[in-house]
């Protein structure tokens, strides 16, 4: 093992990790192959779950669970699983971080819940001390409480046409911001996720992301982000939108949802140039890539731009409580009454776990471990770019894409190779990040997995890529 270990693991070593899941409550011997003949919660499950639920996506790995912890699940026939998805991004201190479930319950039992527009509490003040601790930028000095990534955004975009009193937003052909009826107008990851409410999306503009991989041949990184930064000024200013029509510019500062994309430096950089001409602000959405998933505690930092507004949420409680939130200046959000929030937002114990959270990001350097765990990783699977299927292999800390291609000439994407390599990894015990339709397969584990798990669950993916 390369990587030394943290100073202060969350859940212990990997030895004490083996010795939990044996603990775990319930504990069966492994059955092998999920699904085992003989496994009665499965059975029902079979049969209950398309009776009262109807979307695919939500038995993506087909699995049920009986418990998890740290990086692993277990399903209901006692076969583990390393969790190569910390649930979606959100779980960046593993699965059930015990100083954080403490909090949670310590903050459950004093507070219960308290609604903050009316009985302000403790715990909400002491997490906007520790965010702004924590911001990227000196600009950022206000905080607005949420319940969810998509809660966050729609907090932060409404700020910004409030505070400026323009109509719209500009957003980016790819970026994912959750799927209330705005954010997946917003947004616009995919065609589909938007049936039905293209009409209503009224508000949006979309410019092209800087997919590198995909910029058209001969150009350079740089000049592909320069192309879109000049479709901007011609293309949307020059024919569809005046410049002080446009409030501000949302921006995924990597894309994640879209197969974890890294924009040219200069473009980001550029786009911040170009809200600082035209008095947009910039809103830079963190949901997924904040927390230290991309190796440094906010993605925008990789790229040395202060953005005025910005949305957390996923793993900001360490998984425990929902909650989100939003840091802004306070030419945003110091002087607009801006109608937003919800009855949960600000929940004392979401708050208390968040805080708490925030400070083990902090004292076991979770960023950097991201960042070095990351690095390992990527370095092997950069060597699976020699196999036909491997179109690219990128990212940054944990938050890692494979792009599958039917042929690296025509980089036509492999939708259905993604969904046997996930499959196929599922069914040797290893969950990585996929969604249907996706060409990329992601590898977004909890940030502190432990290195062994994390070799054992490339080793999964590998194996599948070889094989499928
Ligand atoms: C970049 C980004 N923004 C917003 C969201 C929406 O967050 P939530 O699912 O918590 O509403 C997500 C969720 O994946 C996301 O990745």
């Amino acid at each position: 093992m390369t990587d030394s270990p943290p100073r202060r693991y969350i859940g212990g070593t990997y030895k004490d990790l083996v010795r939990l899941r044996r603990t775990m409550p319930n504990r069966k011997p492994l059955t092998g192959p999920k699904g085992a003949s003989g496994d009665k919660n499965w059975a029902r499950y079979r049969e209950l779950f398309p009776r009262y639920f109807w979307s695919e996506e939500t038995r993506l790995a087909s699995i049920i669970v009986a418990d998890a912890k740290g990086s692993m699940v277990r399903d209901t026939s006692g076969k583990t699983y390393i969790d190569l998805t910390s649930q979606w991004a959100t779980n960046n201190l593993g699965n059930v971080p015990p100083e954080v479930l403490d909090v949670t319950v310590k903050a459950l039992g004093r507070y219960g819940f308290l609604t903050y527009f009316m009985t302000p509490h403790l715990p909400m003040i002491e997490l906007a001390e520790r965010l702004l601790k924590h911001r990227p930028s000196a600009n950022l000095s206000r905080v607005f409480l949420e319940l969810s990534g998509t809660g966050a955004v729609e907090g932060a975009v409404k700020h910004a046409v409030e505070a400026s009193k323009r109509p719209l937003i500009l957003s980016f052909l790819g970026q994912y911001h959750g799927l209330s009826i705005g954010t997946s107008l917003i947004g616009s990851l995919s065609a589909h996720e938007r049936r039905y409410w293209e009409a209503w999306g009224g508000g949006a503009l979309h410019a092209p992301y800087p997919f590198p991989y995909r910029r058209p041949s001969g150009m350079s990184e740089g000049e592909y982000g320069d192309w879109v930064l000049n479709y901007i000024e011609d293309q949307i200013l020059g024919r569809q939108a005046e410049p002080d029509r446009i409030a501000g510019v949302i921006l995924e500062p990597i894309a994640c949802e879209a197969g974890i994309w890294i924009p040219p430096a200069s473009f980001v950089r550029g786009l911040a140039k170009l809200c600082g001409t035209h008095d947009w602000f910039f809103i830079d959405d963190e949901v997924e890539t904040g927390l230290g998933r991309t190796g440094k505690m906010w993605a925008i930092e990789h790229f040395g731009v202060a953005p005025d507004l910005m949305a957390i949420g996923k793993g900001i409680s360490g998984g425990m409580m929902p909650i989100a939130a939003v840091m802004g200046t306070e030419e945003v959000m110091g002087e607009a009454m801006v109608a937003a929030g919800t009855t949960f937002a600000g929940h004392p114990a979401a708050c208390a776990a968040a805080s708490k959270t925030l400070e083990i990001m902090e004292r076991d350097r979770i960023p950097q471990r991201s960042a070095r765990l990351g690095a390992v990783a990527l370095k092997r699977m950069k060597e699976w770019e020699r196999l036909p299927n491997v179109g690219e292999v990128r990212g940054l800390g944990l938050c890692l894409g494979i792009e599958l291609v039917h042929d690296k000439r025509s980089k036509r994407a492999y939708a259905e190779l993604g969904r046997r390599i996930f499959f196929d990894c599922v069914k040797n015990g290893t969950i990585p990040l996929w969604n249907y339709g996706d060409h990329v397969v992601r590898i977004e584990p909890p940030l502190t997995i432990e290195r062994e798990e994390l070799d054992a669950g490339l080793d999964a993916v590998e194996a599948a890529l070889r094989r499928v």
